[in-house]
């Protein structure tokens, strides 16, 4: 994919950015959990999948991988703030190492509840990690323990990203052209 789709604007971050980035998140995250102590990895689907992919083969130790879906009320660009759980993890966590990961946040109500959930359950220890994070949409107060890329209010796709299910595999960011959704 060497030419720019005609609705994309521009490549805000590229492959190579990303790949030094997951590398150094890896490296955090590897001195902030005990050494040698398993983590079991929640990725919140489907974004986040291509990052956590990644970021799991630049981790120097045993992880699992576990799986939620979440979705929040409301259309098109405004959410509700009432977060739904449609796919729940199949491990339990109590007692363990848990890092949640994310691909971008936006609102923060998604992850405020995950989180607020996930607590409920008295893992060992509990982490957030995003790759992309839009401080200028906030509704709600919430900080990763682990972020990639600060980005102004764009909308953008690639690297899990989509818009409409599209661009999922692209290996870059790219921002959308806004001329698409509005
Ligand atoms: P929020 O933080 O609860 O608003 O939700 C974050 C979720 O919104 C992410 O996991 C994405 O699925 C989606 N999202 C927010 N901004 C973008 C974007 O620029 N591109 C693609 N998805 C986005």
């Amino acid at each position: 994919m060497n030419e720019l789709d005609h609705q994309l604007e521009k490549i805000l971050i590229t492959e190579d950015e990303i790949k030094k980035k997951v590398q150094e998140l890896a490296d955090e995250i590897d001195t902030a959990f005990p050494p040698g102590e398993e983590i079991i990895m929640i990725c919140i689907l489907r974004g986040a999948v291509v990052f956590m992919a990644d970021l799991a083969r630049c981790l120097e130790r045993q992880v699992t991988f576990d799986f939620m879906d979440v979705s929040s009320y409301g259309s098109g660009t405004v959410t509700s703030g009432v977060v739904r759980i449609i796919k729940d993890l199949e491990e339990d966590i109590s007692g363990k190492n848990v890092l949640i990961v994310e691909d971008i946040i936006d609102t923060g109500l998604t992850l405020k509840y995950v989180v607020k959930v996930l607590k409920t359950r008295k893992p060992a220890r509990l982490k957030v990690v995003t790759l992309l994070d839009k401080p200028e949409r906030r509704v709600t107060e919430f900080k990763a323990d682990f972020n990639g890329f600060a980005i102004p209010d764009m909308f953008v796709v690639g690297y899990g990203l989509d818009y409409a299910q599209k661009y999922r595999n692209l290996p870059y960011i790219a921002v959308l052209k806004a001329s698409v959704y509005s």
